[in-house]
């Protein structure tokens, strides 16, 4: 199992009540669940789940940054948390077992030019000896446009794959950098436009929730087809299809074995409440249902 660096700038301390959501009344329940959000500390949770070494760099700030990083170790993942002054975002679902979530997030936080290089640093140092480095997720200040742009230089100076999960002007400033990152993951929406700035990376797969993914690499390309699951909350499916690929790849799989873990994932992930909180037990029961087909 690989040592695998996970980037999430712009997480968020989430809390979820699964309860029944009526307008116009309080709804009372036992608990309100924290929980950690950020679509790398996603992919590192999943990750951890098959044994994975993990380390989430993560940004943020005040007691929310506190819980945000104990809950974090106590998925087994290794948290390195750049403080800021602002206090890390929050937010809250309210989810329903067969209905499905209603959610409402913080966009994001400030974050300082001297915090913004201080998270820059915390990911060249957690490096070393990394498989992988998976960057996922917005950006919680305008001001860091042109962050992953400069971490996937620092990926690629310490010799290391940089895979790059976001959208807009933070993923296609990294894609038009120097070194662009080897592997993006859109989905329909995000990809929507021009086709060209995404021909700088290594490896595309376009995604569309449960309809097919086209995926294009140098050695070859692919359509998968997702196996049919009753969807109960799809939030976090990306994350899952990531992990699932990066689990595959750093064994060493080949590329179609790897697609269809991947697919399995995303779609035990949709098919729950909980995000991004599957291992190995969920995915290999739908891995026989994926489609895997080699495309002109
Ligand atoms: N309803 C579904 N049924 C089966 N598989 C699904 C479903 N939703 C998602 N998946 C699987 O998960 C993959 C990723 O899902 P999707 O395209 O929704 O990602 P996303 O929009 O990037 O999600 P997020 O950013 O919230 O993590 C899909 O390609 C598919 O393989
Ligand atoms: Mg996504």
């Amino acid at each position: 199992m690989g040592r695998i660096v996970t980037v999430t700038a712009n997480p968020l301390l989430d809390h979820i009540a699964e309860i029944p959501w009526r307008h116009g009344t309080v709804s009372r329940t036992a608990a309100i669940v924290r929980a950690a959000g950020g679509k790398g500390i996603n992919v590192a949770r999943v990750l951890a789940r098959h044994g994975h070494d993990c380390t989430a760099v993560c940004l943020g700030g005040g007691h929310e940054a506190d819980e945000l990083v104990r809950l974090v170790a106590a998925d087994g993942i290794k948290p390195e948390l750049v403080r800021t002054a602002a206090r890390l975002r929050i937010g809250f679902q309210v989810a329903e077992q067969q209905a499905g979530t209603v959610a409402c997030i913080e966009e994001g936080f400030r974050v300082t030019t001297e915090e913004r290089e201080r998270f820059v640093a915390a990911v060249a140092a957690a490096l070393p000896g990394a498989a992988l480095c998976i960057i996922s997720g917005s950006v919680p200040d305008l001001g860091m446009d042109d962050v992953y742009r400069r971490l996937a230089d620092v990926v690629a100076a310490a010799g290391v794959p940089c895979w790059l999960d976001s959208y807009g002007k933070p993923i296609f400033a990294a894609l038009a950098g120097a070194n662009p990152p080897a592997l993006v993951k859109p989905n329909r929406q995000e990809y929507a436009g021009d086709p060209h700035p995404w021909l700088a990376a290594r490896e595309l797969h376009l995604t569309d929730g449960g309809g097919q993914v086209t995926v294009r690499a140098p050695e070859g390309r692919w359509r998968v087809v997702p196996p049919e699951v009753s969807e109960v909350n799809p939030i976090g499916s990306g994350d899952c299809w990531l992990a699932g690929y990066a689990h595959g790849r750093v064994s060493g799989w080949d590329i179609p074995r790897s697609l269809a873990w991947a697919a399995a994932a995303g779609a035990a992930n949709a098919s729950r409440v909980e995000v991004a909180r599957i291992g190995p037990e969920d995915i290999k029961p739908l891995v026989d249902r994926v489609q895997v087909v080699q495309a002109p």
